[in-house]
């Protein structure tokens, strides 16, 4: 895996309109900013994630409606926080001024401009930002993918999903993979795969202002399968401390280091959580085939762009699936307004089996059904792996 230095701002242009987002490239990169380009909200919500820009300069007067709500998007993410948005707009028009102000952007130059006027808003945002080249971690950029599971009701089968799927890409892979029992004050991740003695997250807590690599490898432990586990912490105390920068600059400095950061989140809508799925590439949306599960899945992908999370990146994971004879697939479908896109069957005793002995089903039982399901659905991730659109050519 390789893992890049940076030294200078690094500036995200979001346009429809090729001819401008390229003259806006020329323009910057002749001042040596480091440019990366999108043509639309879904890729720049990627591209954001993987390369942590200074500052998105967001075209809203090619397409207004998608670039106020990346404006908006941006503002709610806890991992873009400090990010600095310069939004063009169309026109001198006062509602158009402050339509881009509120929804969020820090800045705006009307179109047409001329490329001195924008160069001077740029570094006149970057200064009074102070967006001097800072990154996650010691210079260091993200280039692992974050895949957290979410549970839509407690017991739905989350932590027995993300077990086996974080076994299953790393078997598949052969890449660096690690899970975070982000479950901090009932984590059971520990019971599951027969680890239970520290370290756990409470290392990489005491060494946040200095966090590396060399410091992640204290705090994680290697399971036989060769998958790294970062651990709950043992005391209630310990966990109820965890904040939300907290979990994005683990999973921050995490994500720099491994291949995919699977993350297994309480169930719930505290900040920690809302953190972590504001920092997933791709989030596995864990339901049972019963009323509040599904319930609470429409609930969850209504309010996903509030929570930060694009709605195209969740995953609908059935558990259990055949498990109701009243509502199948198709039922669930139709009520979340969504696709199941991964189905797994009911495994009653087998799988209560492997928690208890601490043997995964994808390691205990590789041709059973359910590991199947989860092998196919590990497939799937690596397939959809998104390969960001760096700088033009
Ligand atoms: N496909 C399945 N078939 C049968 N039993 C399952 C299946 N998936 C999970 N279970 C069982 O459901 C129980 C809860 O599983 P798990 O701990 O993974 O759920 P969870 O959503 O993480 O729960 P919590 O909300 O407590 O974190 C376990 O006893 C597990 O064995
Ligand atoms: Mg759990």
């Amino acid at each position: 895996m390789q893992v890049k230095a940076t030294s200078v701002p690094r500036i995200l242009v979001v346009s429809t309109d090729r001819l401008l987002a390229e003259d806006i490239y020329r323009v910057l990169t002749k001042e040596s900013f480091d440019v990366f380009l999108a043509d639309a909200v879904d890729e720049a919500v990627v591209l954001a994630k993987h390369v942590r820009p200074h500052l998105v300069i967001v075209d809203a007067a090619s397409a207004p409606e998608e670039g106020y709500a990346l404006c908006r998007h941006l503002r709610a993410s806890v991992a873009h926080r400090n990010v600095l948005v310069l939004a063009l707009v169309g026109s001198h028009e006062i509602a158009e001024r402050v339509a881009a102000l509120e929804a969020g952007s820090d800045d705006y130059v009307v179109k047409p401009f001329h490329p001195e006027e924008l160069l001077y808003r740029v570094k006149s945002l970057l200064v009074r930002g102070k967006a001097m080249p800072v990154s996650p971690v010691g210079g260091y950029e993200r280039q692992g993918r974050i895949v957290a599971c979410f549970g839509c009701k407690g017991g739905v089968g989350t932590t027995t999903v993300a077990v086996n799927c974080a076994i299953a890409l790393r078997r598949l892979t052969s890449g660096l993979v690690v899970l975070v029992d982000a479950d901090f004050h009932f984590g059971d991740v520990g019971i599951h795969l027969d680890l239970n003695a520290p370290p756990d997250v409470t290392y990489l807590l005491d060494h946040l202002d200095h966090l590396s690599p060399l410091v992640v490898q204290q705090a994680v432990q290697q399971h036989t399968s060769g998958l790294h586990v970062l651990l709950s912490p043992s005391s209630p105390e310990e966990a109820r401390a965890i904040t939300a920068d907290q979990v994005a600059a683990i999973l921050g400095v995490l994500s720099t280091m491994y291949d995919y950061v699977l993350v297994d989140c309480h169930t719930g809508y505290d900040d920690p959580t809302l953190a972590a799925l504001a920092e997933a590439d791709e989030i596995l949306l864990v339901l049972t085939p019963e009323i509040s599960p599904i319930h609470n899945a429409s609930s969850f992908l209504h309010s996903a762009n509030r929570m930060g999370v694009l709605p195209s990146a969740v995953h609908l994971v059935l558990n259990r699936a055949n498990s109701n004879a009243n509502i199948g697939r198709k039922e669930v479908e139709r009520f979340v307004k969504a696709r199941v896109e991964f189905w797994l069957v009911s495994s009653g005793r087998q799988i209560v089996q492997s928690i208890t002995r601490g043997v995964p089903m994808v390691m205990g039982k590789p041709s059973h059904p359910f590991s199947e399901q989860i092998v196919n659905m590990a497939r799937a991730l690596i397939a959809s792996g998104v390969t960001p659109r760096l700088q033009v050519s």
